[in-house]
């Protein structure tokens, strides 16, 4: 039996902090709907289609030659070298290999950086709505989360970045970016970098950015060759207080690999691969001799899912607009259609009588933060024809 100091006999719980954290509210929904096999899936961040078969194979190559041992912390140097060659491709400029960590995926890539940068009741700025685990982590760790929200503006999620810059204060110790954002589409622009990093450089504060969509672009992107989204990697000195985190899940379709990657300051590689021991020691040899090869022979396949998105995103966009009452803000990137419908407040109450009324599955905006209230998150990874399904869905709850 737990006791309390005083010896009071306590219930086995986790400690308050932790207790104090918020459930998904996506999963709320979804659990509303599991099990229902009319309803339409449009609420996780994956789409419908497996890995390209090329990386699967290399996989299952890795396997066959015995690639089933831990790697080193910062991962195996094959994947390393192949990220640090991929890193000067897209952003045109040298990238030390030793700024370079494997991490099992995004996720972990968050949580290892935050744990190496955050104290408890430090200041950390994010940029809002956004996908609940960068503002939660920081609550983990006993940090204080101060929020910028994004506003819809003529048809899109705009950022005031004098607002931002007025919050970014001294003392502050963090700013969390995700761009392309996870839910709306927002998108940093590129002359937004320039004043942002000055301002964080001139105050010490640590940028992290979560770069997992960088690749699904469809607005700015890089003149030459590889597009991606504005990315402040591009602009900043090695020896910035800037993190980005990164991800195969998304852009190759390896959601179920677990398979990411981390780009800091030489300063703070010793401290990462400690935690990286701390937390996961290392990801899968043959899951890293699978990026390896997404790295080298992925560009087409990427390239291929990104005008896809593009397509997708134009189609459910154009749907939503035609219906009564739909406001529909368009994405910049990343795999999701933002929308609201006129007098319907309650994001989860919507979701879940979407759900049962219309066999339609939605994520909740509320799942991202107050500012996503009375939105509703739409992942269109998936074929046309669930996108057409799912539209006639709506029009007929609508109507
Ligand atoms: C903004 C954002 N960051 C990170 C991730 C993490 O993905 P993974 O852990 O699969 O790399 C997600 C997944 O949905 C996301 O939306």
């Amino acid at each position: 039996m737990t006791t309390d100091p005083q010896g009071i006999a306590t219930a086995p719980v986790a400690r308050a902090r932790v207790r104090g954290l918020g459930a998904s509210k996506v999963r709320e929904v979804a659990n509303a709907g599991f099990g229902r096999s009319d309803v339409k899936r449009f609420w996780f961040g994956e789409g419908d289609q497996p890995t390209p078969l090329f990386i699967r194979e290399a996989a299952m190559a890795a396997l066959a030659d015995g690639r089933t041992f831990y790697t080193h912390n910062h991962g195996a140097a094959d994947l390393r070298a192949a990220l640090q060659a991929y890193l000067e491709r897209l952003h045109g400029r040298a990238f030390d290999i030793d700024s370079v960590s494997v991490s099992s995926a995004g996720v972990s890539a968050l949580m290892v950086t935050m744990q190496a940068i955050l104290d408890p009741g430090d200041r950390v700025v994010a940029v809002t709505p956004v996908w609940p685990n960068l503002t939660e982590i920081p609550a983990i760790l006993g940090a204080e989360v101060v929020r910028v929200g994004l506003e819809p503006r003529d048809g899109r999620w705009t950022l005031d970045l004098d607002r931002l810059l007025a919050a970014i204060t001294p003392g502050t110790r963090l700013l969390l970016i995700n761009s392309p954002n996870n839910p709306t589409g927002w998108t940093l622009p590129a002359a937004a970098r320039a004043p942002l990093l000055e301002h964080c450089r001139r105050l010490g504060v640590w940028i992290l950015t979560d770069d997992v969509y960088e690749r699904v672009a469809f607005g700015e992107a890089a003149a030459a060759g590889v597009v991606t989204a504005p990315s402040l990697l591009a602009l900043a000195d090695p020896s910035d207080r800037l993190v980005s985190t990164n991800s195969f899940s998304k852009a190759w379709r390896m959601t179920g690999w677990r398979l990411g990657w981390i780009v800091a300051p030489l300063g703070l590689r010793e401290d990462l691969g400690k935690l990286l021991e701390y937390n996961t020691s290392c990801a899968p040899d043959f899951v890293q001799a699978a990026g390896v090869v997404a790295l080298e022979q992925g560009e087409a396949s990427v390239e291929a899912l990104r005008l896809e998105m593009a397509a997708r995103r134009d189609r459910v966009v154009a749907g939503l607009k035609r219906l009564p009452g739909v406001e529909a803000t368009r994405a910049d990137g990343g795999l999701y259609a933002f929308f609201r419908i006129d007098g319907r407040e309650d994001s989860v109450a919507v979701a879940k009588r979407l759900i049962a009324e219309a066999g339609l599955g939605l994520a909740p905006g509320a799942a991202f933060g107050p500012e996503g209230e009375g939105w509703l998150r739409w992942c269109f990874a998936t074929s046309e024809a669930a996108i057409d399904d799912g539209l006639g869905r709506l029009e007929r709850w609508l109507g």
